[in-house]
């Protein structure tokens, strides 16, 4: 009886499968290179003061796509694009693994700038996600330090940030939008 399987079909599936580039992340290896972050990005991914965002619970792909925007010289700060020229796609994929599967920051706002920026933020979590908790393709903005959403959403309007899509919502919100929004999205647990 022939075989319905025959041995070097079996043979070619398999090399298919390890030609194939490795997608499956290490969060193992990135923890160890997340040491180079720490200073900065804290133990954890929660970081002491707004100049630096929280990275725990963030969105890998998010975090890949920043570090391959330093990398390139997309996204502009000097300290992050030189740290990112010696990161290769692998350990970016590592640290992306280890800092989203860590626990986000505490939150918990309830003053009244939090609740006005809740009722402006509705438009945001279309891409954002409920509570700005981050989807595939958009950051969480959930437990993020304030100061730093501001930043971002001020660098999107003036362009030193480029994002289409960020540069026209952006360009819609004033400061106290801004600030509200932002206290809003940081207090979310
Ligand atoms: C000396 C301080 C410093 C160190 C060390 C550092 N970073 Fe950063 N990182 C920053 C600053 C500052 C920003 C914010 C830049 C901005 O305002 O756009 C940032 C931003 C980022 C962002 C973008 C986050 C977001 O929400 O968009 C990622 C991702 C990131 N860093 C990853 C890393 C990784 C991974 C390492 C370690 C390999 C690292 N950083 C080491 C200072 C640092
Ligand atoms: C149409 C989809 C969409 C909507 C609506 C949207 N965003 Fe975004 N936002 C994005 C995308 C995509 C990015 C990632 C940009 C990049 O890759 O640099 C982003 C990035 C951001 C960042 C940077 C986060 C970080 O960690 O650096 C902030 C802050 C932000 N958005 C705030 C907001 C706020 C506040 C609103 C509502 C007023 C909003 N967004 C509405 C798509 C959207």
């Amino acid at each position: 009886m022939k075989a319905l399987i025959q041995p070097h079909y079996i043979a070619l599936f398999l090399f298919s499968l390890f030609s194939f580039p490795a997608h499956s992340a290490d969060p193992n290896a990135g923890a160890s290179l997340a040491d180079n972050c720490s200073g900065c990005h804290g133990h954890n991914g929660i970081s002491k003061t707004a100049q630096w965002p929280n990275l725990a619970a963030q969105k890998p792909g998010y975090l890949v796509n920043q570090l391959q925007a330093f990398k390139a010289d997309q996204r502009i700060d000097p300290v992050m694009q030189s740290m990112a020229k010696s990161l290769t796609t692998a350990d970016m994929n590592n640290l992306a693994a280890h800092f989203a599967s860590l626990p986000p920051g505490k939150a918990g706002d309830n003053s009244q700038i939090a609740k006005i920026g809740q009722e402006k933020a509705g438009m945001c979590m279309g891409c954002h996600g409920k509570n700005g908790l981050g989807s595939a393709q958009t950051p969480r903005l959930a437990g993020q330090h304030a100061d730093y959403l501001v930043k971002q959403l001020r660098n999107f309007k003036n362009g030193s940030r480029k994002n289409s899509t960020m540069k026209a919502i952006s360009s819609n919100l004033s400061e106290e939008d801004m600030a509200q929004v932002a206290t809003f999205f940081a207090s979310v647990p």
